[in-house]
């Protein structure tokens, strides 16, 4: 359980660390090279680290980014330092040893659905049935952007529990409702196939829950409600929390927020706004990303990325007014290819020959640019502490009695968005 203290002590290091890395976490990094972001935003005793073993590091990225340090000690401080600020860095979130000691119930709602959703919806289930337990009266589940379904069918089948699914897009809604009937034929649960309703409804903050939920299950008049979202991209957390500080008969909220990309309202604690702070659309896409992603799967810049970052420092050194707004995405194999087209599309004239161009690429060396992007992400955590830590005060400064939780319920090398705030009015 969390209290004030320990959430503003939590802010207080993750901004304070963020404002020194605040250079990087800034940059275009498509301007690397014209920019010259490696010599201007990298410490000195860090960059000549990297630069000696650029090449041993790249080809061992996962080993070295994943705690090999002990050849490279610059290294290992600043990614440690970048891991420390995520939200493992905070002992009291809470795992789900504590919560279920036992290992979960095969789920036969695993029908349909990817292996990653599936590791979702089976911990993301038991905890709302838990936390439903709880309540000595009758509890609806109202998930909020319900997509296809994949969560509500399973508590509303395999947990017995009533789900109201609300959804804003319509096409979602069919795919759910054809999954589900799919499910129902599969499993025969008569006594459980009215447990499940869904409706397109954009959830807004001042939604009406008793209204909607009295038309889709009359029989619960008096129900108090569970507001559940797995994976409420953007905005849709942040409402989700509204409601439940304002709605009385919202009991429970389990919220897992994911795409801060999308996010328009940050800060929502008065304890971050009084202090000003606030985040750009850089950092909140920075949080979205997720170094163990980037490094498991070597998806390290594409070579769009090094061509546009090459093409910017040719045409700058030669038209320093250019600008490249209009540049947008340029598919091309080869570099030289995409210089000529993003020059065409640039109105410029082309002012390398083929052979300059195939000559420049052969002695760019990509490794930098990788090496600065892995150390960039190595940040993603601490932005995305920050945009939850915010969530979490907001409840607590919210004047409603209630416990309120950061639990780390996925294994982040499934899901990189594992983290649930849970709160339980008193
Ligand atoms: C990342 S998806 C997650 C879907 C689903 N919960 C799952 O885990 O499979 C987020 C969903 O929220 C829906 N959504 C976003 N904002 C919404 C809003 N204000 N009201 C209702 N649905 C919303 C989107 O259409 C999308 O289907």
């Amino acid at each position: 359980m969390l209290s004030r203290e320990i959430v503003q002590e939590a802010l207080r290091k993750r901004i304070a660390f963020l404002d020194k890395v605040q250079p990087i976490v800034e940059c275009h990094v498509v301007d690397f090279l014209w920019e010259n972001h490696w010599q201007k935003l990298l410490p000195e005793a860090l960059r000549w680290e990297l630069e000696e073993n650029s090449v041993k590091i790249v080809e061992n990225l996962q080993e070295v980014f994943s705690g090999n340090y002990s050849k490279f000690e610059q290294l290992g401080q600043f990614i440690t330092n970048a891991g420390c600020h995520s939200l493992q860095g905070v002992p009291e979130i809470e795992g789900l040893d504590g919560i279920f000691p036992k290992d979960l119930q095969n789920l036969k709602v695993s029908d349909f659905m990817t292996p990653k959703k599936e590791h979702e919806v089976k911990k993301t289930s038991q905890l709302i049935s838990w936390l439903c337990k709880k309540s000595s009266s009758t509890t609806v589940v109202i998930d909020a952007g319900d997509g296809k379904g994949y969560l509500s069918s399973c508590l509303a089948f395999e947990y017995n529990l009533p789900v109201l699914g609300l959804e804003t897009n319509a096409n979602y809604q069919k795919s759910s409702k054809n999954r589900i009937e799919k499910l129902k034929k599969k499993w025969k649960l008569p006594d459980r196939e009215d447990n499940y309703k869904s409706l397109a409804v954009t959830v807004t903050s001042d939604l009406n829950l008793r209204e909607i939920t009295l038309k889709s299950f009359p029989k619960y008049p008096e129900a108090n409600f569970c507001l559940s979202g797995l994976h409420t991209c953007g905005d849709l957390a942040v409402t989700c929390l509204e409601i439940f500080t304002r709605d009385p008969d919202v009991k429970f909220l389990c919220n897992i927020g994911c795409c801060y990309n999308l996010l328009t309202k940050f800060p929502m604690s008065s304890f971050l706004s009084a202090q000003g702070v606030t985040m750009t659309d850089r950092a909140r896409m920075l949080a979205c990303q997720s170094l163990n992603t980037i490094l498991r799967e070597k998806s390290l810049p594409s070579n769009s990325l090094h061509f546009r970052t090459l093409f910017e420092q040719l045409v700058k050194a030669k038209h320093p007014d250019s600008s490249f707004q209009q540049l947008g995405k340029i598919k091309s194999s080869t570099f030289s290819d995409y210089f000529q087209r993003a020059c065409i599309k640039m109105n410029l004239p082309i002012f390398h020959s083929q052979e300059e161009l195939d000559e420049i690429f052969k002695n760019y060396n990509r490794t930098f640019l990788d090496l600065f992007y892995v150390l960039r992400a190595s940040l993603a955590g601490a932005i995305e502490a920050v945009i939850l830590l915010d969530r979490v005060h907001y409840l607590l400064e919210s004047g409603v009695q209630s416990k309120v939780h950061l639990i780390k319920l996925f294994d982040y090398e499934i899901s990189p968005r594992c983290y649930a705030i849970v709160a339980e009015k008193f």
